[in-house]
């Protein structure tokens, strides 16, 4: 297959990068693509004449995105809208990456892709606002719901912990916020098994386990060696961030399950491995 990733230079988008080519033939696009530029994803996607489009830019700072929202809907919804509005000429299926921040937080349990939606924030709504004009445009294509995506390299809150480590004694994180910590390369390898079908629809894609940030960054600094830091759970409340989030927002990867596409491994399995990779 021909595949155009947008956001190749992202968490994501690198690891896409690295995997795709052994069976595929490959183009990302940076920044050197800019997705709210109508004229320019259609003339460049044209150029390419994909057959699948994996659409990985977007605007995933939830702070900056709540307190610049035009910002946000112009890149998350409209950046989306241009770049499905191209897979259309060509009659591309598409690949879009979703959020856990789709939903509220209230059900408490794992969420299946069934689940009503209802986001908090404005990313949510940008994320979902996305969602709904692919499935209105399109009729090939993945919505991959993901949450609280890391890498090696990239903005995230593994990294930021292993920052904030080395400046300071104490670490205030929040404890009323569970979710699932994904790893960048595990997600990556679920995208590639489900492009090899044609199971079009919605999928939650998130390792497996769940935990809050606290205890996410209490595992981060033990295995990276921090032992003298303290970690003070705090509640988000105390946290004072601009942006509400949902307290709970576990995926259950039901579909992929269901359907025997992929199965991920537990959250702290691929810590692990990520401090192998790291060290
Ligand atoms: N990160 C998470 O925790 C998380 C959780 C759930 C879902 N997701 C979704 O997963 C996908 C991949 O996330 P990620 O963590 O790989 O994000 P990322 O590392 O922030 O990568 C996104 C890329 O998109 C680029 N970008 C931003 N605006 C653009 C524009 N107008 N035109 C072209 N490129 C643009 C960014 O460039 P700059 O770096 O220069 O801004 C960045 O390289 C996103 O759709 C995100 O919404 C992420």
């Amino acid at each position: 297959m021909k595949i155009l990733i947008t956001g190749s230079a992202g968490q994501l988008g690198k690891e896409l990068l690295k995997i795709l080519p052994e069976r595929h033939q490959v183009i990302g696009y940076g920044r050197d693509m800019d997705v709210t530029d109508y004229a320019q994803v259609v003339a460049k996607v044209a150029d390419a004449r994909p057959d699948l489009i994996i659409h990985c830019a977007a605007l995933t700072n939830v702070d900056f995105c709540e307190t610049n929202p035009e910002v946000n809907y112009r890149v998350n919804t409209l950046g989306t809208e241009n770049v499905a509005l191209a897979a259309q000429k060509l009659q591309a299926s598409l690949v879009y990456i979703s959020t856990d921040y789709v939903f509220d937080g209230e059900k408490g349990s794992p969420y299946l892709e069934y689940d009503l939606p209802r986001p908090l924030n404005h990313y949510g709504l940008a994320k979902l606002a996305g969602e709904r004009i692919i499935e209105s445009l399109l009729d090939h294509y993945f919505i991959v719901r993901t949450s609280w995506l890391y890498n090696k390299e990239g903005k995230n809150f593994v990294s930021a912990m292993l920052r904030l480590a080395k400046e300071k004694d104490e670490l205030r994180v929040v404890n009323d916020q569970i979710g699932t910590p994904t790893y960048a390369p595990d997600l990556a390898q679920c995208i590639s098994k489900l492009i090899e079908t044609d199971y079009y629809g919605i999928y939650h894609a998130s390792n497996e386990g769940s935990c809050s940030w606290y205890d996410f960054a209490r595992e981060i600094l033990e295995l990276a060696g921090f032992k003298k830091v303290r970690v003070i759970p705090i509640t988000s409340e105390e946290y004072g961030s601009p942006t509400k989030r949902p307290k709970y927002s576990v995926l259950d990867n039901f579909c992929s399950r269901e359907r025997g596409i992929f199965q991920m491994r537990d959250y702290r399995s691929a810590l692990k491995e990520f401090f192998q990779c790291y060290n």
